[in-house]
């Protein structure tokens, strides 16, 4: 028998076992053989795409493999596809067709967000819900009743009152809330079963548990986007987001995010404003569905094959793909931590190339199982940091090893240390270790903390590199020419960064404390602690009981200020940064000053005589206020300097009052005393 003669041979084989398996209820051939059939079809179509006709057996719609012991129901009303769009260029066209069609200049179209769920039919008699079923092929479906009964956002009764229609079949997805899928997986780990890769696999294998009790025991909710047939006597809304609002009023959930807009800049607004929020959605989403909200024209419009012409599916870029873990790494944070980091084939993912994944602790590593070689399933969703969701085992090569965290630190070679209670193994090298140096230089000069300008990455590792810097004061003590002789350093920059240097050694207690880099001390607590303590003594000689007298201070920060600051080597640090000329005002009066600003809203326009930017800016946010970009309601005052802009007519118009820079300087003057 040639390629193609075997090709049609299959073809035909498998019809009639999928009839026996799903309609006859007698199947003749073992799941496995029929798989392989199956593949060996796969494959040979692929050979001769013009012999596949849409009649084989790969080519049914069906999202859902259909199982054994299923009933199956067919359909009122066929459940078709949406044709899909990736970019905006697919998203002008389809406007373009729609307008064409319709012989209309604008059109407007009901945008709904496209759940990642499984399609649901459900059919109500007289407001009663009699049966639902999974889409199946598009003509019949799973029948799924009982386990769709458990679903609480399912009405079993319409709400409201008659007449509802002799009979409505009512679609939608069901869906896994994401904590719910977070909970799911964390109780199947603990029980030692099997987890999902993702909400929608669980949602799916939730619907299609055999113990309608099972399905209830793992949280399904629906959403419903539409109806399929009814009875024709009963007149339906004429507006897509008229029927949303209208099933709404029945009882069954919508998405909040539905909105009606014109034109295709209205689609693509819709479309970026949703992508922006996907992140942060209680449901996962894999694009938008744009409708044509007339039903009227949805009509005119009509379907090509099986799908609806008045509509598209917008996708959004997939947000997990498949990649290998090429290496692992160790990366030691400011305060020594160590990270194993993936580094991985380039993979592109939530519309980026991804080529690192933090894999966070290696309890995280060995509770994933994750070594170099493996194949991995790589998530990027929205602007969260990358990360490995799962490794395929099924394709793990041979000889692989188990990772295991160095017990010295790779930069430094001092021992690594983990406490009892923490997650992490820590290098226990302190600012002895060049990468925690770095670090701890990086962020003791950054803007909200000792704001030294011009003091990047680059300049740091050659800084560290020479060894001219040890601790942040030698930061200090390094001349002009030592600046200038730097890689990449133009003369002009060093000065800026010596001057720079040298305004910053006036500074306030709250940034100088968390200019420090002391664990668990953020901006919020150094700030309390300056306005607590006033004097660096203070906060220095205090116990442990008298710091936890700070607002969020607790325990484990209480103990970390008395661990930094009972080192001899952290109060020789403080020695040396003030032998250098660093201070601050230590009087209740600026501290309070700090509390007095507080609440109000600044804009800045235009070039003051006495401050940069960026200098006022600190100044105010020292003193406790905030600076903005825009005018609104919201602004306190605008401080205006020469060459304003636009933003002066903006106050006036909304009332606000504008200073100038003496009247502004005034201000801090007036709240100081
Ligand atoms: S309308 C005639 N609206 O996408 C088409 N479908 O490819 C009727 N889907 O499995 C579908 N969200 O279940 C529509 N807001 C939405 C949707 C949506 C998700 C699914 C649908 C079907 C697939 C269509």
């Amino acid at each position: 028998m040639d390629e193609v003669a075997r090709l049609h041979f299959l073809q035909d084989k498998l019809r009639r076992y999928n009839q026996e398996y799903h309609e006859l209820d007698a199947p003749t051939i073992p799941d496995a053989e029929y798989d392989a059939l199956y593949r060996e079809l796969v494959a040979l179509e692929a050979r001769y795409p013009d012999q596949v006709g849409t009649d084989s057996p790969t080519q049914r719609v069906g999202s859902l493999e259909l199982r054994r012991n299923v009933r199956l129901v067919r359909h009122r009303e066929p459940m078709l596809s949406l044709n899909n769009g990736f970019g905006f260029q697919d998203l002008q066209e389809f406007d373009r067709r729609v307008r064409t069609g319709l012989g209309v200049d604008e059109v407007a179209y009901c945008c709904e967000p496209k759940f990642d769920g499984l399609a649901i039919n459900l059919l109500y008699r007289e407001g009663v819900l009699v049966q639902g079923a999974t889409r199946g092929d598009g003509e019949k479906g799973e029948e799924v009743t009982a386990n769709l009964m458990t679903v609480k956002s399912i009405p079993r009764r319409m709400r409201g009152s008659e007449p509802w229609p002799e009979w409505l079949e009512v679609r939608g997805e069901v869906l896994m809330l994401k904590k719910d899928f977070e909970r799911l997986n964390e109780r199947q780990t603990r029980a030692g079963e099997r987890t999902f890769v993702n909400p929608r696999n669980a949602a799916a294998g939730a619907l299609r548990q055999l113990d309608p009790a099972e399905t209830a025991r793992r949280p399904l909710v629906f959403l419903a986007y539409g109806v399929g047939g009814g009875s024709p006597e009963f007149e339906l809304p004429d507006h897509q987001d008229g029927l949303l609002r209208w099933l709404g009023t029945l009882g069954f959930p919508v998405a909040e995010e539905v909105q009606v807009v014109r034109g295709e800049s209205g689609l693509r607004a819709f479309f970026e404003n949703l992508s922006a929020r996907r992140a942060s959605l209680p449901y996962e989403v894999d694009g938008v569905v744009y409708k044509v909200n007339a039903r009227i024209d949805q009509q005119k419009l009509g379907f090509v094959t099986r799908a609806p012409r008045f509509a598209l599916a917008h996708k959004f870029p997939a947000e997990e793909a498949l990649s290998t873990v090429e290496a692992i790494e160790v990366q030691v944070g400011r305060t020594g931590t160590l990270t194993p980091v993936a580094h991985l084939r380039p993979v592109f993912v939530g519309g980026v190339t991804v080529t690192r994944a933090t894999l966070h602790n290696d309890e995280e590593i060995r509770r994933k199982d994750i070594r170099v070689g493996d194949q991995v399933w790589v998530r990027r969703a929205g602007d969260v940091i990358p990360e490995v969701v799962r490794v395929v085992r099924e394709l793990r090569p041979a000889g692989t090893t188990a990772f295991e965290m160095p017990l010295t630190c790779p930069v430094c070679g001092s021992p690594a240390r983990r406490l009892p209670e923490e997650v992490s193994w820590r290098c226990s090298g302190g600012l002895h270790c060049p990468a925690q140096r770095k670090q701890a230089l990086l962020h003791f000069a950054g803007r909200r903390a000792m704001n030294v300008d011009g003091l990047g990455e680059k300049l740091v590792d050659a800084l560290v590199e020479r060894a001219w810097v040890r601790e942040p004061a030698d930061l200090y003590r390094l001349t002009l020419e030592q600046w200038a002789s730097l890689p990449r350093m133009a003369r002009k920059s060093a000065e800026n960064l010596v001057q720079s240097l040298e305004r910053s050694k006036e500074t306030t207690l709250a940034r100088f404390l968390f200019a420090l880099g002391i664990r668990q001390v953020g901006e919020r607590t150094a700030h309390d602690l300056a306005l607590h303590f006033v004097t660096l003594e203070a906060v220095m000689e205090a116990d442990e009981t008298h710091l936890q007298a700070v607002a969020d201070v607790g325990p484990v920060v209480a103990q970390s200020l008395r661990d930094f600051f009972s080192a001899e080597r952290n109060r020789q640090i403080i020695a040396h940064l003030r032998a250098q000329g660093v201070h601050w005002h230590e009087n209740v009066q600026e501290s309070q000053a700090v509390q007095i600003l507080a609440g109000l809203t600044f804009v800045l326009t235009g070039t003051l005589a006495h401050y940069s930017r960026e200098e006022a800016r600190n100044r105010i946010e020292q003193a406790g206020g905030k600076v903005v970009g825009s005018v609104t309601r919201s602004t306190h005052y605008l401080v205006v300097g020469r060459d304003p802009g636009s933003k002066v007519a903006q106050a006036r118009k909304l009332d606000i009052p504008v200073l100038d820079e003496d009247q502004w300087d005034q201000l801090f003057k007036e709240i100081k005393a």
